[in-house]
């Protein structure tokens, strides 16, 4: 009997254990356990969220800043390179292509830092620096070329009458002249030409009266007739020839003498005016101040008469070229000291 009851109370304590550890233990062991895993379980689907939320934001960065700066570059671009040609407005289609490169590649970036910038900045910069230099109201970026010859001495022939050019003397590059008064039909050597249509526009520009070619190109026998005419003109007025080609040649050359015959030499008034009439102008006292910014001397300044042997002529320019012709005019001498100047010293 002792030792069924023995038995019954050992099975009792053995249901009430494992009912305590059913009831009681395992649901403090979930208690406590649980709450951890749930917390660990959380961080990681937030920390999954994060990174995609992260990843969205530089997608959308992206989204936004390189379609932004391709539409920049695209159209826009070749839009205003092809409908436009000045300086202002290729430089910003090249900032525009320096940004975008910089936020693609590293190599292009680097290829575009290191050429195309700085050259059309430098070139941007020197044209500008010279323009101002000069002064120039009006574009003259297409005549420069022939303002400023590359052949630099090309352009020094001396005719006078210690050098005069032969009877059949011709330039082979004569071109007619755009700026001449009405009925005439003048031509210089093509650098001459076109510096002098330089000039006239930026005389307009400059508050001249329309400056015109009066005479230009001379062959021999158009100066012969010249020439010849005036002396017999002065001969009806009682002079006899000696004493009236004497005279002459003070303001007319002798065929063969005379630089118009060389095609680098034009003699240019105001609009309506004579040639008497030219000296003391607002257009002579420009032509005499800016004429070697285009190239071109006065052939024939007023206190070099003894060495030119010609009077004082305002009108008459003559082209070597904005090099020689700048020296000509800083110095004060006239083409027969300078190419002395020349010969003694350079
Ligand atoms: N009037 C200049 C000197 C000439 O005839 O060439
Ligand atoms: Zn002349």
């Amino acid at each position: 009997m002792n030792y069924i009851c023995a038995l019954k109370n050992t099975l009792n304590i053995l249901k009430t254990t494992r009912n305590l550890v059913l009831f009681a233990v395992i649901p403090l062991l979930f208690a406590l356990i649980l709450p951890s895993c749930a917390e660990n379980g959380t961080t990681v689907t937030e920390t999954e969220t994060e990174t995609e939320i992260i990843t969205e934001t530089e997608t959308e960065a992206e989204a936004e800043t390189i379609p932004a700066i391709e539409t920049e570059t695209g159209p826009d671009t070749a839009a205003e390179t092809e409908e436009e040609t000045t300086a202002d407005v290729t430089a910003e289609p090249e900032t525009a292509a320096e940004t975008t490169v910089e936020e693609t590649t590293g190599e292009q970036t680097t290829e575009a830092e290191t050429t195309t910038p700085p050259v059309t900045e430098t070139e941007a910069e020197t044209t500008k620096a010279y323009e101002n230099a000069l002064g120039f109201k009006a574009d003259l970026s297409a005549y420069e070329k022939y303002m400023e010859p590359e052949d630099k001495d090309g352009y020094l022939l001396l005719v006078n009458p210690d050098h005069p050019l032969s009877k059949d003397y011709k330039p082979s590059d004569l071109t007619y002249i755009k700026d001449k008064r009405e009925g005439r039909n003048d031509r210089l050597c093509l650098y001459a030409a076109k510096a002098l249509e330089a000039l006239v526009k930026e005389a307009s520009e400059n508050g001249c009266k329309k400056l015109a070619s009066v005479s230009a190109y001379r062959p021999y026998n158009t100066q012969k007739y010249i020439f010849d005419t005036d002396v017999e003109k002065l001969m009806q007025q009682g002079y006899s020839k000696e004493e009236a080609i004497a005279i002459e040649r003070k303001d007319t050359a002798y065929p063969g003498e005379s630089e118009h015959q060389s095609g680098l030499a034009v003699d240019v008034l105001g609009d309506g005016m004579r040639l008497y009439e030219f000296e003391g102008t607002y257009e002579a006292d420009w032509l005499a101040e800016n004429a070697w910014k285009f190239g071109f001397i006065i052939r024939y300044p007023k206190d070099k008469e003894e060495i030119t042997t010609y009077v004082y002529e305002p009108w008459h320019i003559r082209y070597v070229g904005r090099y020689h012709a700048k020296r000509i005019y800083d110095t004060g001498m006239c083409l027969e000291e300078y190419i002395e100047y020349l010969a003694n010293n350079e």
